[in-house]
């Protein structure tokens, strides 16, 4: 079979960063940041991003190009034996389980599409956002139909083979998300009181570091490069050879880096402006925004309606990119292992999903069992975005560091002797060394044996 690639260098980068930027950058990572206290938190989670993150996205791509397989496959084929293949395996559960929960708050993008357009921002209050987002998200109906309905444009993307789609979709996409997103950040800093949301981000507090501070941070940085779960590495399967994989990851990792700290520049100031607390948690975003179309287009209800569409069509669509990942990672791997076809293999992945999916709708609400003191929607978040991601991230350092031949790196990264490569002792120091060390470090720390 031939596998499929994409058609250009640029289109690689743009596919892997619409795999990244989502709804870790604009909804999970403002919610993080202020639960964690802002700006110091920001501070550790962009050397995380860069000292940490880079490097292992290099590893993945690494994995993924010279095998070219899909990760629950290409470890196992690189090592020459299949029992490595339980380091893809992590990533295709996590992968499973992420999209379980990562569907519902995509399905909640929907409803908000429709609210702008029916106008159903228009004369509300703070407190009538806030009661509104709570009466829709506790519902067991709503957002159950929004959540298939999102699974099933991602099943439909799947099945047609996402390569044209992914590409194409993303050249489009990703320029008109920055403009927009970089228009709503200058008028969120003009709204009253904006000043204080941008100290809350930008003057950091060290007293406010403890152990959940890096742990969050860590988890927030794998969950927003989409790392430790071998997304990246299915789709550099997918990378020409002439893709230089140093150059692709740090390009990611700036686009990723940049929409997460202007969704903060955006969210901060307005949840200062209308007196939210930045700790509010998952609902911080579908609080504030609403907010700010009504407060900075107040006076012309057709420019609010018309932005807040644009918003959350935008927000759906950077959603979709990265449920599109995330699901290819599953049926490409039940494709090759099973020999199953792809149609079948996406139905079985969107009917695992509709069940873990449904189940996390209804934890938000009327299913009010605890695990760990945990809804079921937040044990999935806390499993895979602080523990599996984590985790993955570490295996990947280990095998790419110390198993993997240092020569298999240095072609990759090279592409073969053709391009330089100068950082590569770096980058395989922080592979053996430092990041595994760090990832070790920061787990054991959040245990509490270090205090
Ligand atoms: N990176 C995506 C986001 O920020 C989420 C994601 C995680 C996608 C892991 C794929 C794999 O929204």
């Amino acid at each position: 079979m031939d596998r499929a690639s994409f058609g250009s260098k640029i289109g690689a980068i743009l596919a892997a960063a619409g795999s990244a930027v989502g709804l870790g950058n604009i909804w999970r990572f403002p919610y993080e940041a202020g639960n964690h206290g802002g700006a110091a938190f920001i501070l550790i989670y962009l050397a995380c991003v860069f000292i940490m993150g880079m490097p292992i996205m290099i590893a993945e791509f690494t994995v993924g190009r010279r095998a070219k397989a899909s990760t629950g496959r290409a470890f196992g084929l690189l090592a020459n034996n299949s029992k490595w293949n339980f380091i893809g395996m992590l990533g295709v559960l996590a992968g499973l389980l992420i999209l379980g929960y990562y569907s519902v708050v995509a399905g909640w993008t929907l409803e908000y599409i429709i609210a702008s357009v029916t106008n159903g921002f228009a004369d509300k209050t703070p407190e009538d956002f806030v009661a509104a987002f709570q009466t829709f998200s506790q519902d067991p109906i709503r957002p159950v139909i929004w959540l298939l309905a999102f699974l099933f444009f991602t099943h439909f993307i799947v099945v047609k083979g996402v390569k044209d789609g992914i590409e194409k979709s993303a050249k489009i996409m990703m320029p008109v998300l920055f403009i927009l997103i970089v228009v709503l950040a200058i008028c969120s800093m003009t709204l009253p009181n904006a000043s204080k949301g941008l100290e809350f981000l930008l003057k950091p507090d060290f007293s406010k570091v403890n152990a959940d501070v890096f742990l969050g941070a860590m988890g927030q940085a794998f969950f927003s490069l989409s790392l430790g779960m071998g997304c990246l590495s299915t789709y550099a399967s997918y990378f020409g050879s002439d893709t230089r994989l140093g150059k692709t990851a740090l390009s990611v990792g700036v686009i990723d880096t940049f929409v997460a700290i202007l969704a903060g520049l955006i969210i901060f100031p307005a949840a200062f402006s209308v007196g939210i607390q930045p700790d509010a948690g998952p609902s911080l975003i579908f609080i504030t925004l609403p907010n700010v179309f009504q407060q900075a287009f107040g006076g012309i209800p057709f420019l609010a309606m018309i932005f807040s569409l644009l918003f959350y069509v935008l927000l759906a669509l950077a959603a979709l990119t990265s449920t599109i990942s995330l699901h290819e990672v599953v049926t490409a791997y039940l494709n090759e292992r099973f020999k199953i076809g792809r149609n079948r293999a996406a139905m079985l992945v969107t009917g695992f999903c509709i069940v873990t999916g449904i189940l996390s709708s209804l934890s938000l609400g009327a299913w009010d069992a605890k695990f760990f003191s945990l809804s079921f929607f937040d044990l999935l978040d806390f499993v895979t975005a602080k523990l599996m991601l984590p985790l993955g991230g570490l295996l990947v350092c280990l095998f790419v560091g110390w198993y993997l031949k240092r020569s298999v790196s240095y072609e990759e990264l090279t592409n073969y002797g053709l391009q330089k490569a100068t950082y590569f002792p770096i980058y395989m120091f922080i592979l053996r060394y430092f990041a595994p060390i760090a990832i070790t470090l920061i787990f054991v720390n959040e245990l509490g044996w270090l205090s």
